[in-house]
């Protein structure tokens, strides 16, 4: 309980901090939301999505999971980017996973860990259908840090493949989906280049249109 109070007295410090550089910031927080980003990253307590990009409170909407997953059958994650990209204007999609993930680590191994390992399944998948080029690699770090990119590439084309985000080009609306990887051990960021902004970048097979 002693533990717990600390964060009220952290939260009372840090409520006071902003207002003392803005008498208004919660009054005017607290009439809209409008992120320019939103934030696909892993549960993992070290990559905090607002410290990371050095934004404040209302400039990212932030949706997070074990391993940074978007399956295009997670009504959770769907339901984060409909409302992102519809209702609150969103026009920069980022998928952030990171080296050191356990999630990717644990889908490399043999030995459940429980209900998660259904989850984890979605970044077997990925290794799966990139069995070639990760059977190149035979050094077992190297092997983890290219999963851990490769599973990123995959959900970066998991959030392309959504109705949302097709919908929205098909509207003409400007919308990037990005794939990053956040080094825990510099603190930076590395873009995979990976930049998807029209539905030409979309393999056929998943490409829909609305009809009207
Ligand atoms: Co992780």
């Amino acid at each position: 309980m002693r533990e717990l109070k600390t964060l009220f007295e952290n939260n009372r410090a840090w409520a006071k901090r902003i207002l003392e550089n803005d008498p208004e910031a919660f009054l005017k927080l607290s009439k809209e939301q409008k992120p320019k980003y939103l934030w696909i990253g892993c549960s993992d307590s070290r990559m905090p999505a607002n410290e990371i990009l050095g934004l404040d409170p209302g400039e990212v909407f932030v949706h997070r999971n074990v391993a940074n997953l978007c399956p295009h059958t997670d009504f959770n994650c769907l339901s984060v980017l409909q409302f992102g990209v519809e209702y609150l204007g969103v026009d920069q999609v980022i998928v952030c996973g990171h080296y050191g993930c356990g999630g990717v680590k644990a889908s490399m191994e043999t030995t459940q860990l429980g209900l998660i390992d259904n989850w984890l399944r979605n970044i077997r998948d990925v290794s799966s259908r990139e069995k070639e080029e990760l059977s190149q690699i035979s050094d077992p770090e190297a092997k983890y840090r290219r999963l851990v990119e490769l599973n990123v590439l995959h959900q970066v084309m998991n959030v392309c493949h959504t109705t949302i985000v097709q919908n929205a080009w098909a509207e003409n609306r400007k919308l990037s989906i990005h794939g990053w990887v956040y080094d825990l051990e510099t603190g930076l960021l590395k873009d995979l280049s990976a930049c998807i902004s029209s539905i030409e970048q979309v393999d056929e097979t998943y490409r829909t249109l609305k009809l009207h």
